[in-house]
């Protein structure tokens, strides 16, 4: 992949700690600018309807001082679209929201929800926004994806970091969803409980552009230094040359989405 591959860190987990004591500190905004000094190319925050961890008055603090891209994880919900309008973060992640979950995760059924999530994606196309869908690596659902309009999708990588036993039988099914997803124009990115370990593999196999990795960096930050815990990353990330090329075995194989 000629592409540069870039790392956005999700911050979500220092407004988590701050929340726990019902805080102002420590601040997400404050923490940017160390993961920005570690090298991220963006800072991600999930902007939950609760606004349980991360809450407006942060995220239009990080869009008016980070220098980096800024990607917004949000439900689809009107509410939402009427904040992330006038804040105009690089980018928003669409993403299913459960209330009683602990953290996103599944994808977004865009088969199932094709209509509401083409009205979003129209309104915030309006607005320059790039456009993303955090979805199962299933080809039904990429094809989907490029139809309603995303740009970019992010492959759920939960699965994969969990079942370690299935580990190649889940980079093959990541492999083959990003091959269908670049044949469909789209950009492929990965994120969910990815670590400095299981991180490789996807590196090596060349399967993704973008990495959207939180907990593993802000947990190593404790003992390291957020700073630091970036650099780390984005060493890898960016240091890893893939060791598989991307097959090409399914090209002119678009993939139609589910016309419902
Ligand atoms: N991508 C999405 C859509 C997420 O919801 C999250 C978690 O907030 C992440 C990536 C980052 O996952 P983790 O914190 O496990 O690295």
């Amino acid at each position: 992949m000629a592409t540069m591959r870039i790392l956005s860190v999700n911050i979500d987990h220092i407004a988590t700690l701050r929340q726990a004591r019902r805080e102002n500190f420590p601040d997400p905004v404050q923490a940017a600018a160390f993961v920005e000094a570690g090298g991220a190319d963006g800072i991600t925050v999930h902007l939950r309807q609760d606004q349980r961890h991360i809450n407006e008055r942060d995220v239009q603090l990080l869009r008016a001082t980070i220098k980096t891209e800024l990607t917004v994880e949000m439900a689809i919900v009107p509410k939402m679209v009427r904040f992330v309008q006038q804040v105009k973060p690089d980018q928003v992640t669409l993403v299913p929201e459960v209330i009683t979950e602990v953290t996103t995760t599944s994808g977004i059924d865009v088969i199932k929800e094709r209509a509401r999530i083409k009205r979003v994606i129209n309104e915030l196309k309006k607005t320059g926004i790039r456009i993303c869908i955090f979805i199962e690596p299933e080809p039904a659902q990429i094809g989907a994806a490029a139809e309603i309009g995303a740009q970019v999708v992010e492959l759920n990588t939960d699965r994969y970091s969990k079942e370690i036993k299935r580990r190649e039988f889940h980079l093959d099914r990541l492999l083959r969803a990003a091959d269908v997803a670049t044949h469909n124009g789209l950009i492929v990115h990965v994120g969910h409980g990815l670590d400095y370990l299981n991180v490789v593999p996807i590196l090596e196999r060349n399967i993704a552009e973008g990495f959207s990795i939180g907990f593993a960096i802000v947990a190593r930050g404790f003992f390291v230094g957020l700073k630091e815990a970036v650099a780390e990353m984005r060493g890898l990330i960016r240091g890893i040359s893939s060791a598989t090329k991307r097959s090409d075995s399914i090209q002119g194989d678009r993939v139609e989405g589910n016309k419902n």
